[in-house]
Formats: C-alpha cells, sequence, structure tokens
C-alpha cells in the first residue's frame, strides 16, 4: 500500500497552538510536507487521516471517520484509552523513548542519592553552616525493584546497576538484562518485592496495575522502604501511602505523578516530610526527537510498512 506522497494533513492537538508550531518545524526539519489542520469547537470533521496529539479532548476523534492512525506525543496513552473515544480500527502509536528513558534514569538516581545518602540533611546543616559529614553509604544496602522493565525501565535498570546498586527487575512477561534479577507476573511479584528497598514504578497504566502501589504491596519491601513513582498518579493507592508513611511502616516516597494534576492546594502530601514532590517532569519529552521518530513511522506508514510502537489495545499499552 502506498498512501501518497502529497502534503500530508494532520489533525494536532495540544493545550498551546505555540507546541503545535513547534511541532510542525521540526516535522518539516525532517523533510515531511506537512499541512496543519485542526478542530475548532463545534466545527465539523477536518477529514485528516493522520493526527498527533498530546492530552486530547474525547470529542477531537468524534465523527473524524478518515482517521486512521494517532500519535501520541508521550509514551502514556492512558488517558485516550480510558476516554473510550478512539475507534477500534485507529491505530494508536507512541512513543519510544526520544531521550525520556535518560531523563527518567537521571531522576531515579537522583531520587536515590537523595535518599540513601540522606542529602536532606546536608541542606539542613548548610542553614546552620555546620560541616557534618557522614561515612559511606553501602549500596549494597539499598536494593532497588524497577516495577516495568519496557523501554523506559529497562534504562533505568543498566543506569542504577552501572552504579552498583543490586537492581531486581518485575514485569508481566519474563524479560533478561545483565545485571538485573528479573522477576516477572504474579507469580515473581511477592519474590520480586521482598528483594527491594526502594521501590521505582515505570509501568505503563493498564487496569492491571491501576493500584499496584497499596499497602499490600509496601508491606512486602525490606524494612525502610522507598517509593519512587514516575509512572502515573493511579498507580498509587495515595491514602495507602500516607497511611504506611505515618506509621513508619514506609520510610518515605518521591512521587512525580499524581491521581489529580496539578497536586490540589492543601493535599498532605505538599508538606509531607517524608514525602518529596515534583510536577509531573521526571521524563520530560523532547519534541525535537519525539518528531523526528514520529517522522520516520509517517514514513513507514505512507509506504505501507510495518512499525514499531503501535498501541495493543488488549494490554493497553
Ligand atoms: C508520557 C508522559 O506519557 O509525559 O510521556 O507522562
Amino acid at each position: 500500500m502506498n498512501r501518497g506522497t502529497s502534503p500530508l494533513e494532520i489533525l494536532f492537538h495540544a493545550d498551546q497552538r505555540e507546541v503545535v508550531d513547534k511541532w510542525v518545524a521540526y516535522l518539516r526539519d525532517e523533510g515531511m510536507d506537512v499541512k496543519p489542520v485542526f478542530r475548532e469547537p463545534g466545527q465539523g470533521p477536518t477529514g485528516a487521516r493522520v493526527a498527533i496529539v498530546w492530552m486530547p479532548p474525547a470529542e477531537l476523534f468524534q465523527k473524524e471517520a478518515k482517521l486512521e492512525v494517532v500519535f501520541n506525543v508521550g509514551a502514556g496513552v492512558d488517558a485516550i484509552l480510558a476516554s473510550g473515544a478512539l475507534p477500534d480500527n485507529v491505530d494508536l502509536v507512541r512513543l519510544e523513548d526520544t531521550g525520556m528513558g535518560a531523563k527518567m534514569a537521571e531522576y531515579v538516581i537522583h531520587a536515590l542519592a537523595e535518599v540513601t545518602r540522606n542529602m536532606g540533611q546536608f541542606r539542613e546543616a548548610q542553614k546552620q553552616q555546620l560541616w557534618s559529614p557522614t561515612s559511606h553509604v553501602y549500596v549494597e544496602d539499598w536494593p532497588v525493584g524497577i516495577l516495568g522493565l519496557g523501554v523506559i525501565g529497562s534504562q533505568i535498570a543498566a543506569s542504577v546497576a552501572a552504579l552498583g546498586y543490586p537492581v531486581m527487575g518485575w514485569s508481566r512477561r519474563q524479560r533478561h538484562f545483565d545485571g538485573v534479577e528479573s522477576y516477572a507476573g504474579a507469580d515473581g511479584f511477592s519474590k520480586f518485592l521482598s528483594r527491594s528497598r526502594i521501590l521505582v514504578n515505570a509501568l505503563p497504566l493498564t487496569p492491571e496495575t491501576r493500584h499496584i502501589l497499596n499497602r499490600e504491596t509496601f508491606s512486602q519491601l525490606l524494612p525502610g522502604g522507598h517509593v519512587i513513582n514516575i509512572g502515573r498518579g493511579a498507580h498509587l493507592n495515595e491514602d495507602d501511602l500516607l497511611a504506611c508513611v505515618n506509621e513508619g511502616s514506609l520510610a518515605g516516597a518521591t512521587l512525580d505523578v499524581f491521581t489529580t494534576e496539578p497536586l490540589p492546594k492543601g493535599h498532605p502530601f505538599w508538606s509531607h516530610p517524608a514525602i518529596e514532590v515534583t510536577p509531573h517532569i521526571s521524563g520530560t519529552t523532547n519534541a525535537r526527537l519525539a518528531m523526528r521518530q514520529i517522522a520516520t513511522k509517517l514514513r513507514a506508514w505512507r509506504a505501507g510498512t510495518p512499525f514499531t510502537g503501535v498501541v495493543d489495545r488488549r494490554v493497553g499499552y
């Protein structure tokens, strides 16, 4: 199948028009002949066969009967799938890495240093002009368990293992990476948890992984457990986390994603001394690399050849 070479009409959606302008410019830099189209409220269908979107409203897909493929400018497609608005015959394509994995690995390593070396004490000491060195921290004391060993989780695992931490990985299906003790499925979950002290969540959000970070999960970690959530807010049962941290069965958490974003003012996480909050920045998208990847896939789509990253709707990622 050949889907032609004339200017390609692409339906775009992002929260700001300037963001789309950048995407279009980057696609053109990649040699794509792009004609951007937009759906204004109350307007009829555009007739576009391709869409490139981030956080689209459900209405965007309604009546776009000619739509064949939607590129999500992000790795997580949970919100689009949950809206139920995308017809089954439309392919949904997620970003595969485009620099996100390295950023998320950096975020996790920063959090690891904060926790294992208790860096907060030095910030406090500095305020008082106190010179108070601590002794060596043994990485062996801080085994790190990574939930999800896909494109992103595997990069985090490799980066953390390179620093000498014992690394455990858990995924739906068994995966093998050098330096990572891998566990899979329901059978491997408890074993994986019982070997981990720091728990990093890099899973996609699906009905199966919703609230996977809960009291029962935390209770199986090694003593002094700490949770780092860079997946989705809905992976975490926030009430369970608060209760466990408050009663001391969990030492703390580093959270980048939340059930409600932006995290509402007054939410107990904001002021909790054992909880670090960041505003969903662990794996910011490199728009230039994202458009480069999408341009390559669009060329394959036009030529009718297969490409990776097409979401399997049955598993949800
Ligand atoms: C993503 C995100 O899914 O930024 O890419 O959360």
